[in-house]
């Protein structure tokens, strides 16, 4: 049965300043969504929220995965749950190679770590390497990789459009239920918004559901979104089908302001 993943009334924010407002979304897998929205509106707050991370508090409301609540589980909880997320600012981290990163990240979604294996050889609550190596081998090329990235440190040194395909890379190699993806196009020249997307096009099918957060119609000519929400100033205030997204292209966020009113500002 396809999963389901349910944001509910949802409000939260830091140091109680509430930034999302009464988030409804339901999401299944198998579905693209497209969420779009003026800066600042709190796109990637809710996706920051949906993957747990620490510093945003949840007030009021639910996330739930096939009817299960999650706010009580840590990040990596939910990663495990299926949940993933593909960050706008991907950080670097000097000294550990992509290859390592993604071995010890699919081990542990995989539940390869979870395992108690205290008389094993070292590194035995890995997933054996050469079938690591052969899968990471398989999607590099499907997304047309370089080899030599998988030595290269995480991110250090990467072009933003080397970062956005690592990010798309993870998402391969990790298969979860859910992939959120903040701005995967993003500072991308013409040709690297299709090469992702192209990636993004090769993983979706039934057992994913994918929310994209984008701020171009241009990436939703080659992922067909299902639906596409308009978000503002915490909340999603507008559903449709691909063609709003294009409505938004066109004419901006103005009649969105005209309609629900400038957002309050909180002290
Ligand atoms: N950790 C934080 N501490 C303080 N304020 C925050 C924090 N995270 C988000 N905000 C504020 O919440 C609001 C929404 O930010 P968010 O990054 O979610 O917007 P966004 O819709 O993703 O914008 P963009 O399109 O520019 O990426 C902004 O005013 C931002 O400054
Ligand atoms: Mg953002």
């Amino acid at each position: 049965m396809a999963s389901t993943l349910e944001i509910r009334d949802l409000h939260a924010g830091v140091e109680g300043k509430e930034i999302l407002k009464g988030v409804n979304l339901t999401l299944h897998q198998g579905e693209i969504h497209a969420l779009m929205g003026p800066n600042g509106s709190g796109k990637s707050t809710l996706a920051y929220v949906i993957m747990g991370h620490p510093q945003y508090e949840v007030y009021s409301g639910d996330i739930l995965l096939d009817g299960e609540s999650i706010l009580d589980m840590s990040p990596d909880e939910r990663a495990r749950a299926g949940i993933f997320l593909a960050f706008q600012y991907p950080v670097a981290i000097p000294g550990v190679t992509v290859a390592h990163f993604l071995r010890q990240a699919v081990s542990a979604v995989r539940g390869y770590t979870a395992q108690k294996n205290t008389n094993g050889p070292v590194g035995s609550n890995l997933i054996p390497l050469r079938e690591f190596r052969q899968e990471l081998n398989e999607k590099m090329r499907m997304l047309g990789i370089d080899p030599s990235f998988a030595r290269r440190y995480l991110n250090d040194g990467f072009s933003g459009g080397e970062k956005k395909r690592l990010e798309i890379l993870q998402l391969a190699m990790l298969r979860p239920k859910f992939a959120i993806l903040d701005e995967t196009d993003s500072g991308l020249d013409i040709d690297a918004v299709r090469a992702v997307a192209e990636g993004v096009k090769q993983l979706v099918g039934p057992d994913l559901g994918v929310l994209i957060i984008t701020h171009y119609q241009r990436i939703l000519n080659y992922i067909e979104p299902h639906y596409v929400h308009v978000f503002y100033d915490g909340r999603i205030v507008k559903s449709g089908g691909p063609e709003l997204a294009h409505e938004l292209e066109a004419q901006g966020y103005e009649w969105i302001r005209r309609e629900f009113g400038e957002p309050v500002a909180h002290a």
